[in-house]
């Protein structure tokens, strides 16, 4: 195979995988998945699910990734030819695919609220701030063209390559939303319903918790994580042998847990001040939150600096989805970065648009209740990033074995992994049957 590039520095590797994993799943789908969950029972099965099973399917991932140095499909392949493990890389490319197309859309928004936030206009008196959600949203042309834009930026960063590209926007955007957030969050704290938000975020409450809650809590961790498709173990693949797994492991579950529950400290004192429901779904940013500005003083300057923020974590972790296929497609296909990064960038909009226009025109095309957009989304994060994990698991824990995981995480003897049985045991056991549980208890009840 041809000459593969590393990371340069470690606190590349740091921000450039941080920046992954933060991203639309914990300011905007946490949020919402929360709200709708009943609030602090589900942060606390989240936050069980990140630790027991995250954590060593990050581990699993990380390791696949960096033992191979190679793409999600060759990964697979290189560390056990002539089987068919490389099916499990195969399925981590679709999945991307089936992420990338619902969350350009996403992003598209994000960036079209960030620019109209900017312009002064949006926080004149008697905007409905619902009604223009939804006339944006579903309307045809326009959330399309910001869709295109939004992978026309990841397109950029992915073909200048992993250092120029990748490494360098995590090291110039990562500490940005750092600051953005905390600026934001301390603002939440002085909100009036400070207390009923932190309250609803931190005072358990398990009498409303079904499998679903659980399964969505599941869902909720991989995705926020990015675990389960090889966007990580391509990331890993470009890091060398001075990285520590284990320490970039609890570095980047830890950065995400907190970027999320400080965007519930964001979101949360914010809905409760001006009594909005908490549970109002995939909204609640794009509506509750400008609500929100709208009745607060420098409207313009708090929604813009919330929008950025957003647009900035869609961003780079839409890189990472982008840059998992482009690594295969370029490598297996032998075409130059830039050539595969547009191949994929088409296959996405097409994605994009039908999602958007399920949303809007399409709307009436469902599947069991669901549109295209809430389908991608729900089988992915419910389905196949779980089921990724889980084969990863198996595949590190049974196929490659505690030689290679202790090889690997102490990167060839120069750290020391005190808790590599513990490890062994999760990766081996506990992930892979509590996710299997999880799946047959919401498939039997
Ligand atoms: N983790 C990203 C987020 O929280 C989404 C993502 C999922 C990115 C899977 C890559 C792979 O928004």
């Amino acid at each position: 195979m041809q000459n593969r590039t590393n990371f340069a520095t470690k606190l590349g590797v740091i921000l450039a995988t941080v920046g992954s994993s933060v991203g639309l799943g914990n300011i905007w789908r946490f949020p919402f998945e929360a709200g709708r969950n009943g609030g602090s029972a589900f942060i606390l099965i989240y936050v069980g699910c990140v630790l027991l099973l995250g954590i060593p399917c990050i581990l699993a991932e990380f390791l696949v990734g960096r033992r191979s140095h190679a793409n999600p499909v060759e990964a697979f392949g290189k560390l056990a030819p002539r089987t068919p493990w490389y099916l499990v890389g195969l399925m981590g490319i679709f999945t991307g695919f089936c992420i990338n197309g619902f969350y350009c859309v996403v992003t598209g928004w994000t960036f079209s609220y960030f620019l109209t936030s900017l312009r002064g206009s949006f926080f004149e008196d008697g905007t409905d701030y619902s009604r223009f959600f939804t006339e944006f949203s579903t309307g045809t042309w326009q959330p399309i063209l910001w869709a295109v834009l939004a992978m026309l930026a990841v397109h950029w960063v992915v073909s200048r390559g992993v250092r120029k590209g990748i490494e360098m926007s995590g090291r110039i955007l990562m500490p940005v939303l750092f600051l953005l957030l905390l600026v934001l969050g301390v603002r939440g704290l002085f909100m009036p319903g400070a207390a009923e938000g932190l309250r609803f975020l931190f005072m358990p409450d398990f009498s409303g918790v079904t499998a679903t809650t659980v399964l969505s809590a599941l869902g909720q961790a991989f995705f926020s994580l990015s675990v389960g498709m090889g966007a990580l173990l391509t990331y890993s693949s470009y890091f060398s042998d001075e990285v520590s797994l284990e320490k970039t492991a609890y570095q980047v579950a830890g950065l995400d847990t907190l970027v999320a529950i400080l965007a519930g400290i964001v979101v949360f004192p914010a809905v409760f001040s001006f009594g909005i429901q908490p549970s109002a779904g995939p909204g609640l940013v794009f509506v509750t939150m400008p609500e929100v500005f709208a009745g607060m003083p420098l409207s313009n300057l708090w929604s813009s600096l919330f929008y950025l923020l957003l647009a900035i974590a869609a961003l780079t972790s839409s890189v990472s989805l982008h840059e998992a296929v482009v690594a295969f497609i370029s490598e297996h296909f032998e075409l130059s970065r830039r050539k595969a990064s547009l191949f994929v960038l088409m296959i996405v909009v097409c994605m994009g648009a039908l999602c958007s226009l399920s949303i809007g025109v399409l709307g009436k095309y469902t599947l069991g209740g669901r549109n295209f957009f809430d389908m991608l989304d729900f089988l992915t994060s419910a389905f196949l990033l779980p089921f990724g994990g889980l084969l990863t698991t198996l595949f590190v824990g049974w196929k490659l074995g505690p030689a290679s995981l202790q090889e690997e995480l102490s990167s060839h003897g120069r750290y020391r992994v005190r808790l590599i049985k513990v490890y062994l045991f999760l990766i081996r056991f506990v992930a892979p049957i509590c996710i299997l549980a999880i799946f047959l208890f919401n498939l039997l009840m």
